[in-house]
C-alpha cells in the first residue's frame, strides 16, 4: 500500500522506525517530515499529511506527535480525513472496522515502538465493515447545518 507518515519533533525517531518497518513489509512510504533535530509545530505537519490523504495519492496516513492528540486534531480538521488516536490494537481495529479511519495517530511519549508497530499492523490489516457504518461515516464528512438533524433507526 501507499502510506504517508508525518510527525512533529517529539516523534521523529518513532517515525523513522515505523517508516523502515513499513518498507520492510512491502509498503511504499512517503515521509513528509520533519527531519530529526528541528523543533516544529504539529499542526503544520498534520495539515500537510491531511492534504496528501485527501488528494488520494496514498491509501493511509500515519500521524505522530508526543501524545498523538495534537496532530490528530489537526488532521481531523480536513473533512476528507478520519484520524483515530490509538495506543492499543483493539482501538486500531475498531477505528478501521467501524469508522473507516484513513489516518492512525499515535504518541511517541505514550507507547513503545513494538506497541506502535502492533497497532499500525492491525490498522492496516483490518477492513471497514460497511453496512450501517457507511451512513455514519458519510455524516462525518458532512457536518449538519440544520439543528433538527438527529435521525433514529430501528
Ligand atoms: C510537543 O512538545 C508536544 O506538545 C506535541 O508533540 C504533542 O504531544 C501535542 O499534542
Amino acid at each position: 500500500m501507499r502510506i504517508a507518515i508525518a510527525s512533529d519533533h517529539a516523534a521523529t525517531e518513532l517515525k523513522a522506525l515505523l517508516a523502515e518497518w513499513l518498507i520492510d513489509q512491502g509498503h511504499q512510504v512517503a515521509d513528509l517530515g520533519p527531519d530529526a533535530g528541528e523543533s516544529v509545530d504539529y499542526p503544520d505537519y498534520g495539515y500537510k499529511l491531511a492534504e496528501v490523504v485527501a488528494e488520494g495519492t496514498v491509501e493511509f496516513g500515519v500521524a505522530l506527535c508526543g501524545t498523538g492528540l495534537g496532530i490528530s486534531i489537526a488532521v481531523n480538521r480536513n473533512p476528507a480525513c478520519r484520524c483515530a488516536v490509538v495506543s492499543e490494537q483493539l482501538s486500531a481495529s475498531f477505528a478501521r472496522e467501524h469508522n473507516d479511519a484513513n489516518v492512525i495517530a499515535m504518541g511517541a511519549r505514550m507507547i513503545g515502538t513494538e506497541q506502535a508497530k502492533a497497532c499500525l499492523g492491525t490498522f492496516l490489516e483490518t477492513q471497514f465493515a460497511g453496512d450501517r457504518h457507511v451512513r455514519r461515516v458519510a455524516k462525518l464528512g458532512n457536518p449538519p447545518t440544520d439543528p433538527d438533524h438527529i435521525e433514529t433507526h430501528q
